[in-house]
């Protein structure tokens, strides 16, 4: 495999995780119950909205490399209570944070400059998610 086939390879990886995310997250939006339905519906819709910008932009750049944008979601993780949602949010969002960094690692010895500033752009978004998360786990009931 060439660097290049394996770094979209890699891409394919990051954007069936993307696709995870929006599903998770509409998932989540419509089954949330009890008193903060109305606050972490929003959140999690206003989610799957940046999941799925990123989503797009990580299937154009496979397709501008000469790749095959994945149509395959990776697994979504069932929740039911608002904490387990909250739980599954942050470590898919610890997660994505980390494959972005590698992936901006792999697109700067490749020359791909401004998929490095897309990709930066993503690590700035997937943080922020993450950090909400974080905070609103926070004293969170069980
Ligand atoms: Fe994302
Ligand atoms: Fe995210």
């Amino acid at each position: 495999m060439t660097d290049m086939n394996k770094f979209i390879a890699g891409l394919n990886e990051d954007l069936a995780h993307e696709y995870q995310a929006v599903i998770a997250y509409t998932a989540y939006a419509a089954q949330v119950t009890g008193p903060f339905r109305p606050a972490l519906r929003s959140f999690f819709l206003a989610e799957a909205a940046d999941e799925l910008k990123h989503a797009q932009m990580l299937a154009d750049k496979i397709a501008a490399l000469g790749g095959v944008p994945t149509v395959e979601p990776a697994p979504v993780p069932q929740a039911t209570s608002p904490r387990a949602m909250l739980e599954a949010v942050l470590a898919a969002e610890t997660e994505t944070v980390a494959r972005y960094a590698e992936r901006m690692a792999q697109a700067e010895e490749l020359g791909e400059l401004a998929l490095v500033a897309e990709l930066h752009e993503m690590i700035v978004d997937e943080t922020h998610h993450k950090e909400e998360v974080a905070k609103m786990l926070e004293g969170f009931p069980e």
